[in-house]
């Protein structure tokens, strides 16, 4: 099961969190990895602990330059592309009231923007590949519960990752009708433990008057019907699995990985 022998995944924001340990897995799986990211240093290391299976490459996802640069680097140096993780994203923490609109931008061209690069600049690769793949290639996009229900934490974030949801649906109407092989879907964490996690805590304290971030972070566990955070893993598993030739028969969907807490 979700094995990846003989592909090469690009995952943009895998320095660290979700995209980090979603690289460190689908090596594990048999797959090449570009480790993709803006955090140089952090991620050169990620990449050297996975060997010659990883290759790390600066990318501002908002950047149409450094995607060109990434997908020859795939091409170059492991022979192609057969999937694609938009997985970066940033998190503001500020209600309606509070945000700017340079606070809703940044936002945007990281969220929003920097899918939309991803698939447009990967997308001719992608299809060269999946053409001759059993199941075609693969687009995984990182959207987030707040995609799907309301936040009471970031109406923003919550905006630009429904977005993410719908884009995922219509790329995946896009690759069919062009008669493409690229199959596109969403994944969809809960609270997960990560730099992000901590922010979300952070917002929560504030905003909840509960002064101190590990309290928040007591209650971010607690609405979860499992009964704890989410971890890197638990997603990337979700991941591998989307990227892999086992969901074959999936695209334009979404998979929820979420401890229950979008089943209240
Ligand atoms: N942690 C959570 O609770 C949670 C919940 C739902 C969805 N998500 C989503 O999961 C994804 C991964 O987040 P994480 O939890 O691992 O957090 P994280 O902050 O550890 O990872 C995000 C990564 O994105 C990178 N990044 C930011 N801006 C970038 C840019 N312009 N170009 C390239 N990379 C950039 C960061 O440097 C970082 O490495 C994000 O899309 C996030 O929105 C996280």
């Amino acid at each position: 099961m979700n094995r990846l022998d003989g592909k090469v995944a690009l995952i943009s924001g895998a320095s660290r969190g979700i995209g980090a340990k979603t690289a460190e897995l689908m090596v594990a799986a048999g797959a090449k990895v570009i480790v993709a990211d803006v955090l140089d240093d952090l991620g050169r290391e990620t990449a050297k602990k996975l060997g010659d299976a990883a290759a790390y490459i600066h990318l501002d996802v908002t950047k149409e330059a450094d995607w060109r640069a990434a997908v020859e680097l795939a091409e170059s140096k492991f022979g192609g592309l057969d999937v694609l993780c938009n997985n970066a994203g940033v998190f503001t923490g500020l209600g309606i009231d509070e945000a700017t609109l340079d606070d809703w931008n940044k936002l945007v061209a990281v969220n929003m923007t920097g899918v939309f690069l991803g698939t447009k600049l990967c997308a001719d690769a992608l299809a060269a590949r999946g053409a001759d793949s059993p199941h075609g290639s693969a687009i995984v996009n990182t959207s987030s519960i707040a995609g799907l229900v309301g936040s009471q934490l970031d109406p923003l974030y919550s905006m630009t990752k429904g977005g993410v949801a719908l884009f995922t649906k219509s790329t995946a109407l896009f690759f069919a009708r062009k008669g493409q092989r690229v199959r596109c879907n969403s994944i969809h964490p809960g609270v997960i433990d990560t730099d992000m996690g901590a922010q979300t805590f952070v917002s929560r304290a504030q905003k909840q008057g509960l002064n101190d971030p590990s309290k928040a972070k007591e209650f971010s566990a607690k609405m979860h019907p499992i009964g704890r955070l989410g971890v890197a893993e638990d997603i990337a598993k979700g991941i591998l699995f989307l990227a892999s030739d086992d969901s074959g028969f999936m695209t334009g969907s979404g998979l929820v990985v979420d401890g229950g807490i979008t089943a209240q």
